[in-house]
């Protein structure tokens, strides 16, 4: 997840202007991403987890359909992210990468 964060960073800043749009670079965040989200996301919560300090929801194992959803739609987000061409592209692909993560976090994430 922390990698994902910093992937979403650098991705922001250079669909905001504040760093150099550079195809390359989106490519190794939007990968970043996408090693991180789909079945590899669903190995990370393996049933019962909880019991160790997490801010993760007992509902992910009693929602599983919905958690995984949410971790295959990331994945398939992460195409559009590649496909842009320039800033404006990329942050509207961008704001919808934060939907799918915002969206999980609210449903499944303690805070
Ligand atoms: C399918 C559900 C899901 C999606 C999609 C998702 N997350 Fe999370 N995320 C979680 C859960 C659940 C936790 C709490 C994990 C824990 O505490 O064990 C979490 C925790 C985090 C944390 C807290 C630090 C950590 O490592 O626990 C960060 C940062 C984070 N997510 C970033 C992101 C970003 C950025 C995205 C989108 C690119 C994203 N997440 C997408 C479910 C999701």
């Amino acid at each position: 997840m922390k990698a994902m964060r910093d992937a979403m960073k650098s991705l922001a800043a250079m669909a905001n202007g504040k760093a150099a749009f550079d195809r390359a670079a989106v490519g190794v965040a939007a990968n970043a991403i996408r090693e991180k989200s789909g079945a590899a996301m669903m190995q990370l919560f393996p049933e019962g987890s909880t019991q160790h300090p997490s801010e993760a929801l007992p509902k992910i194992w009693t929602d599983w359909p919905g958690f995984e959803f949410g971790a295959k739609t990331l994945e398939m987000r992460t195409g559009q992210l590649t496909a842009a061409e320039e800033p404006a592209a990329l942050k509207k692909a961008l704001g919808e990468v934060a939907g799918v993560c915002k969206d999980c976090h609210n449903r499944f994430r303690s805070r």
